[in-house]
This record gives structure tokens, sequence and C-alpha cells, in this order.
């Protein structure tokens, strides 16, 4: 009976229960906006219970948050980035991809050998992610077990949901980041993989081949039995740029398409847990068929493509055809950490493609660009991304009254300078499964600097 007694305190415990009042805005379709001005967005076990006018008399019991005159929105789903890259974002954007990588970003990543390296730089990843409307991410970190670790447990303790991906590779790259053999990685990931389960609760690992050229057919072979055993999403990069296309194309005469140099392992799509592949700028034919047929998610990352003299990825042709599609930052291929920017990016380059390259492809709207930002990329994590009934309550505080105005604004108004602006400091709190994951200092701290 005493056991029992205490386990019942414990679930009471770990139930997030509250009600936070202020001005709610969501996508209601990929189109519309749902808009609740000074409404009450309900918590029930951290999950949306509904979002409303009043307080119904069940939930009167429930403590309030009081945000009157604040925007609430729900948090945002970053679909590609990579941690260790977050230190150098900003260099080396006139260079186009391969040149990117050999000149700053193998060199960066070799420097996550070093522990004490990696605590710092992580520490400044993972700090700023947790201060921008980022709730959920998916994440590359390096080949280093220790150092990815390292990056987990800071992940975990920010309350932010996460996958990271050790990243596999064991050819055509430096030395210092090469595998040593494909069963040595095998080895080497499953015992991570299997320390990450066991340690993590919202920081779970992700299978991450780095890209098909860097990645030997025995260890995409591997990483098919580890996907497998584990059950693990797969995150990866597609047909960013004509070189890279090229490349593969050499390395693998037998397959039709880059994503065939994938799906011919069993890593482009299963049936029970996602895969996303990030760019897909020149994806086309055979390839958009099989990312449709196979439910990939594409991460979208505009900053990054136009940055790295990419090309813009064809995301209205996407998504009229039914492809998943969420927004990335790629740090450091882009220079912006925050989801906000990845957002006006993403309708600017849809501008750009209906002016110069096809007439009969209308730009995203903003309302669709903050659809992939949360609805979208949210999916990727089960029910996020809405604040409707069901939905696990991930949300974001906003004070826009710090973005000077002379004339009254609507919510949508509002939302549209807040996503133009991109500026973290007007971030006042995050929910993430019910929970606030920003403290009073540094709230505090936050605020001080505006
Ligand atoms: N393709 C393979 N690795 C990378 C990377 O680190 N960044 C980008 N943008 N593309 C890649
Ligand atoms: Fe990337």
């Amino acid at each position: 009976m005493k056991n029992h007694g205490t386990l019942v305190i414990l679930i009471h415990m770990n139930k997030q229960n509250v009600i936070i009042h202020g001005d709610i805005c969501y996508s209601k379709t990929q189109k519309e906006l749902a808009v609740l001005e000074n409404g009450y967005l309900i918590c029930e076990n951290g999950k949306v219970a509904q979002a409303c006018p009043q307080i119904p008399e069940l939930y009167k019991s429930f403590p309030i948050e009081d945000y009157t005159g604040k925007l609430i929105i729900p948090g945002l789903i970053d679909l590609h980035t990579h941690a260790p890259q977050y230190a150098f974002r900003g260099l080396g954007m006139d260079m186009q991809l391969l040149d990117w990588l050999n000149s700053y970003t193998f060199p960066e990543e070799s420097e996550y050998i070093n522990l004490d390296y990696a605590d710092k730089a992580y520490s400044l990843f993972v700090d700023a992610l947790k201060q921008s409307a980022t709730t959920r991410a998916l994440i590359f970190a390096t080949l280093h077990t220790p150092a990815t670790l390292r990056l987990m447990e800071k992940l975990e303790s920010s309350g932010l949901v996460t996958m990271v991906g050790k990243v596999s590779m064991d050819r055509n790259c430096p030395d210092n980041l090469r595998q040593e053999s494909a069963d040595a990685a095998y080895k080497a990931t499953k015992s991570w993989i299997e320390t990450s389960l066991k340690s993590f609760k919202n920081t779970k690992p992700i299978i991450t081949p780095r890209f098909i050229p860097t990645c030997s057919d025995e260890l995409m072979q591997k990483l098919k039995l580890l996907q497998e055993s584990y059950s693990l999403a797969v995150q990866s990069h597609l047909s960013e740029n004509h070189g890279e296309i090229a490349w593969v194309k050499e390395l693998c005469p037998n397959v039709s398409t880059y994503a065939h140099a994938y799906e011919q392992f069993g890593l482009f799509g299963t049936d029970n847990v996602p895969t996303v592949m990030a760019h897909c700028v020149w994806s086309e034919g055979e390839e958009e068929q099989l990312i449709l047929d196979n439910k990939v998610y594409v991460a979208h990352c505009p900053g990054s493509n136009t940055h790295l003299s990419s090309g813009i990825a064809p995301i209205r042709r996407f998504l009229d055809r039914g492809i998943k599609v969420g927004l990335g930052s790629d740090i450091a291929g882009g220079s912006h950490l925050s989801i906000f920017k990845a957002i006006s990016d993403s309708v600017e380059v849809s501008k750009m493609y209906w002016r110069l390259v096809a007439q009969n492809s209308p730009p995203l709207s903003l309302n669709e660009a903050f659809y992939l930002a949360t609805v979208g990329g949210g999916s990727f994590f089960g029910k996020v991304g809405k604040f409707e009934p069901g939905y696990e309550f991930d949300a974001v505080i906003i004070d826009d009254s710090k973005i000077p105005t002379t004339n009254p604004l609507t919510i949508e108004e509002r939302l549209a300078r807040t996503i133009y602006y991109s500026d973290d400091s007007l971030i006042i709190q995050k929910y993430v499964n019910g929970k606030e994951i920003i403290s009073g200092k540094t709230l505090e701290r936050s605020m001080s600097s505006c």
C-alpha cells in the first residue's frame, strides 16, 4: 500500500496542468491561421486540452499564467541543423558546398575529439537553441562519442525535445574524421545508441549517415541493421548541390537517382519511423516520386541553399504533390539558428523561384511558411505544432510590444512582424510538453538585453 501511495504522488508530480492566457495564434490549415484574442490555452497532463475564450468549469482549479497582451504561438521545429558548426556560422559563405565542407566544416568538426572544446562549443549552441523559438530539433553532431553524449546531456537538461545523430563517415573525408572500418563504426554506433537510450528521455538517437559520398556500402548496410534493431529515425542530406550530385552518380553508377543510393540499403523511409532528407533542391522525377511514395520528409533549408549557392528547392511543387516538408536552419550552411528567419527566407526564395524559374509556381504565403515551421516539421515528432486537443503542449510566449509601432495591429500582423524581425530577445517563455523551460534567471537576462 505504501509503495502504491508513492507511485500516485510521483505520477501526480509529473502531470503538467496549467492555463496560459494571452493572444493565441496557430495554423488551422496549411493556408489559414486560427486566432484567439485574450484567450485561454489549457494544458492537461502536458497536452493541449483546448484553446478557448473562457475557462470551462472543469479546469477552474488549474493554475493560470497571465500573459495578457503577449503572443502565444506553437513552438517552432528545426528539422535540420548541425550543432558542431554553430561556433563558425557566418564564415566561408562565398564558397559552394564541397569546398566549404573541406575548408571550414571538416577542420572545425575534427576539434570535437577534444571534450573540453566540445563542452564549450556545445554550451553556446544549446543556450542559443533554448533561448530561440525552437522547441524541437533534429541535430547532427560529429562522429566523436564522448562529445556527442555531452551534447545530448546538455540538450536533455535544457528541456527541449531533440533527436541527435552521431555522424557516420568512413570514406572521402579527412583521416581524423574517418571511422577506421565499417565494423568499427557499427560497434561504436551501437554502443552510443544503447547508452543514449538508457540515459535520456527527451533526447533520442537518430541514424545519421552524413551523405552518400562519405559512407561506404558496407557502412550503409550496418547502419540499416542498427536502424532496424532499435527502430530509429534516419536523417541525411539529398540533392543539395550540382557537384555533390555528379559525385554521387560516379560513386553509385548502378542506381537511377541519388535517393535510390539510400533506398538500396533500406535507408530511405521505413514503415514505422520517419526519415528526413535535408535540402532536396534538385530532386525531381523518379527521385521526387520516391520521396512521396516512401513518405520521406524534406527539410527545407532556404538560408543555407542561398549562402552556399545551392539553388532554390521547389517547395510549392512538393506541397502540391503532398510531400511532407518542414524547415531547417542548417547551421552553419545557414547562418541563423532562428526558425523565424527560416520562415521569412522560405517565403523570399519562393518569390525568386516564381519570378525567375517557374511562373506557374506561386510563392509561399507567410501563413504557409509558418505552417511548415510548426505543423510541417512537428508531425515528424507526432502530434506537434498545433493548439488542438491531444497535441503536445509546446508553446512560445512573445512580447512583441517591444517592436515599436504607431498603429494598433491585428494578431496576424503581430505574428508577421515577429517573424520578419526574428529577434529572440522578444521571447519571454517557452513550454515543452507543458513544462516551462526558460528559468527566471535566463528570462531576466533576455529582458535586460533588449
Ligand atoms: N552535406 C554533407 N554534409 C553537409 C553539411 O555539413 N552541411 C550541408 N549544408 N550539407 C552537407
Ligand atoms: Fe546539413
